[in-house]
């Protein structure tokens, strides 16, 4: 008899709810429309604000999660990172480099309308626009475990898609090696690009790489929510990557443009500081920073930076079952 052991990403029946699970929140697909319309499905100049306007003069209505799966990790809900913690402790350059000023500074941002590009070496280049990123594949909620290269790391329920989903529809060729990935560049909206300082060096816009089969491995998310919501903007909205077996750095925010190429491509931190980030950037615990140890890192839980859960770090983040493959053979101190 074939025994299919499901991967830790994967839903097993019991574990897909149609139970309330996070009450006193109105589900983002209700706000777009998906179950029920109603009047309150003007949207808002800015999207993003509107749907929390919404949350806010409604704040108690349950919401139940029908075809938005909820997936039993290995964690418990009790040690996720408090909502509160994951939307206010960021990293988003373009809001400023320290991490409270996202949330200050990127409360105006505009996410609609959005226009995220799939182009490069492919038959079927297409646009998204911003409702598109909500209806155009199956959204379903993934538990990840978000590990920064400043050793910190959170546990985040993401709502979003697999990338190879968006990918395969746009018809790879054979010269599809990489994937390029591109944040929006708009100084206007976003203080760190217009000031150096305040951007932390980058040369904006901040763009990263994927591998093929890195970007098409079915645990690589592009998430439009966290916690039953759409993304504040300070976490990366309307659309952003999430590859929790690398360092947080890989997964870029606010993207604009997915595009395939033939060779591997630059990426932010390492044309910034090519010693210290790689383009691989895969969670390691083996191979240290420069300037610091990777072997272990503080989960940040309610207690913040000064608590005391200092914890291993695993290897490729804990994900090694579904990745190590990718890697066979390589080099992992050459390739960091
Ligand atoms: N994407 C853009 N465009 N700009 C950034 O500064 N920071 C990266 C990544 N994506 C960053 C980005 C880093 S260093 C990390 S650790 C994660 O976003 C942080 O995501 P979070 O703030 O949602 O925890």
């Amino acid at each position: 008899m074939l025994i299919k052991s499901p991967k830790s990403y994967q839903l097993k029946d019991h574990d897909v709810t149609d139970e309330t699970v996070y009450q006193g929140r109105r589900t983002l697909l209700k706000s777009l429309g998906f179950i029920g319309a109603s009047g309150l499905l003007a949207h808002s100049t800015n999207a993003q604000a509107g749907l929390f306007d919404l949350f806010k003069k409604d704040p108690v209505k349950p919401f139940k999660v029908t075809h938005l799966h909820y997936k039993k990790a290995s964690e418990t809900p009790q040690i996720l990172t408090p909502e509160a913690k994951v939307t206010s402790h960021n990293n988003f350059y373009e809001f400023g480099a320290q991490k409270s000023q996202p949330a200050q500074l990127a409360q105006q941002f505009k996410v609609d309308p959005w226009q995220l590009t799939i182009s490069g070496h492919c038959n079927n280049p297409y646009q998204l626009d911003y409702d598109d990123l909500f209806t155009s594949f199956d959204l379903e909620e993934r538990i990840y475990r978000l590990r920064c290269v400043e050793t910190w790391s959170m546990v985040i329920p993401w709502l979003g898609f697999p990338l190879a989903k968006l990918l395969q529809k746009a018809q790879p060729n054979s010269r599809a090696n990489y994937v390029v990935f591109e944040t929006l560049y708009d100084p206007q909206q976003m203080p760190g690009q217009k000031n150096r300082r305040l951007g932390g060096g980058i040369s904006y816009p901040y763009v990263e790489g994927l591998r093929i089969d890195e970007a098409m491995n079915p645990l690589t998310l592009m998430s439009v929510g966290l916690y039953g919501k759409t993304l504040p903007p300070q976490n990366g909205a309307p659309i952003r990557l999430v590859v929790p077996w690398k360092y947080g750095f890989k997964s870029i925010k606010s993207i604009v443009a997915i595009k395939f190429v033939e060779h591997q491509p630059a990426n932010t931190w390492n044309i910034l500081i090519p010693r210290e980030y790689g383009f691989y950037a895969n969670v390691n615990p083996q191979v240290d920073h420069p300037r610091w140890s990777q072997a272990s890192e503080r989960r940040l839980t309610t207690g913040g930076l000064l608590a005391r859960n200092r914890i291993k770090t695993l290897m490729f983040n804990g994900y090694s079952e579904e990745v190590a493959g990718l890697y066979k053979g390589m080099n992992l101190h050459k390739y960091y």
